[in-house]
């Protein structure tokens, strides 16, 4: 069986913001999400805008503390580690963002950038190994080892992404979280780096996970797709499942939304009626029941659960109470 790098039990995230001078709002941007991560697997984290998946990759990577609920590293509580076990773990869960250069000093030479965490983490005794794994490292994302004595200036968006791919590389990462890595790129440049992550999950054995707001992006690489609505996981299944057979209403508008390439298999598009609910007015019951086109009465009085409608597929919906596959 397939080893579970990562489990996530009941994670609650919870933020405080000002409203006016005096009132505070509290509120769950990750709501009990409860997911298990699989070695090798790729996943698609998909939703809205401001639906929490930033805050729930922060949370998973250990970037921030969940305010509630238990993470397990490869079985390990992981408030138990010891700081350098913690240390370990950090070098092995990676996050690569949309913009891996804004935080970089524009003056750094890319060997440095390449160079730096491998540096920082003492993967290697020397210097010249350490530059020797930098050169392949470029090579094997489509750069050349000359690119390292150049600035990130001189590189396009894509590029740049390539180089930030490398520099992650060099911790020999266990799990990457790409988080919209891609969404500034053109449609080409985009498809080419989203080939080169396949090429590396394979090569590298890597687990992933791909957030996006746009499920055409995640549809190739994902084995599995997890949609999340405010805060809650509200479905998730193999990626057959959530392509063709999508059982919560909102997977299924997010579904129609994705253009067919058939155009004689056009479908119906959904379009869902209502604003995204702000936390600040969270609905009582299913977060999704104002805007859902199959509402029912139930749904505006108890939140479903996130429950197995067959192997493969889980749902949040009170349309399948006392479903069976
Ligand atoms: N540090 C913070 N303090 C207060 N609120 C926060 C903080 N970080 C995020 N939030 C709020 O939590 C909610 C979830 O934000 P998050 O960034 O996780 O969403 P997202 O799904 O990644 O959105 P996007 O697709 O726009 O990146 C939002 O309402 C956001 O405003
Ligand atoms: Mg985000």
């Amino acid at each position: 069986m397939a080893e579970i790098l990562m489990s996530i039990e009941h994670i609650y995230k919870t933020f405080s913001v000002k409203q006016g001078a005096f009132q505070k709002l509290s509120f769950h941007a990750v709501n009990d999400v409860s997911l298990h991560i699989t070695q090798g697997k790729v996943y698609g984290l998909v939703g809205e805008s401001g639906c929490g998946k930033s805050t729930l990759a922060s949370t998973i990577l250990q970037l921030t503390q969940p305010t509630s609920g238990r993470i397990l590293y490869r079985g390990m509580e992981v408030d138990a580690h010891t700081p350098a076990a913690m240390k370990a773990m950090r070098k092995d869960l990676q996050l690569i963002f949309q913009d891996p250069f804004a935080s970089i000093d524009p003056k750094m030479k890319i060997r440095d950038v390449v160079m730096e965490p491998m540096r920082t983490h003492k993967i290697y005794k020397t210097r010249q190994e350490c530059y020797q794994r930098a050169c392949e490292l470029m090579e094997i994302c489509g750069m050349s080892a000359a690119d390292l004595e150049r600035y990130p200036h001189e590189f396009s968006g894509g590029q740049r992404q390539r180089i930030s791919i490398a520099r992650v590389l060099g911790m020999d990462p266990k799990l990457i979280i790409a988080d919209e890595s891609t969404a500034a790129l053109d449609v080409s440049v985009q498809a080419q780096i989203l080939n080169l992550f396949k090429q590396l999950q394979k090569d590298f054995d890597l687990t992933m996970i791909f957030i996006s707001h746009d499920l055409n992006v995640i549809k190739h690489i994902s084995d599995r797709i997890i949609v999340m609505y405010m805060g809650s996981v509200i479905e998730l299944a193999d990626k057959e499942y959530a392509y063709h057979e999508p059982k919560h209403p909102y997977t299924q508008a997010l579904i129609s939304a994705v253009p067919n390439p058939d155009p004689f298999q056009e479908k119906k598009r959904i379009i869902l009626s209502g604003e995204l609910p702000r936390f600040s007015n969270l609905p009582t019951g299913c977060p999704f029941h104002p805007r859902c086109p199959q509402c029912m009465d139930i749904c505006r009085r108890e939140k479903p659960a996130l429950r197995n409608l067959r192997k493969g597929q889980k749902v949040a919906c009170h349309l399948y109470d006392g479903h069976t596959y």
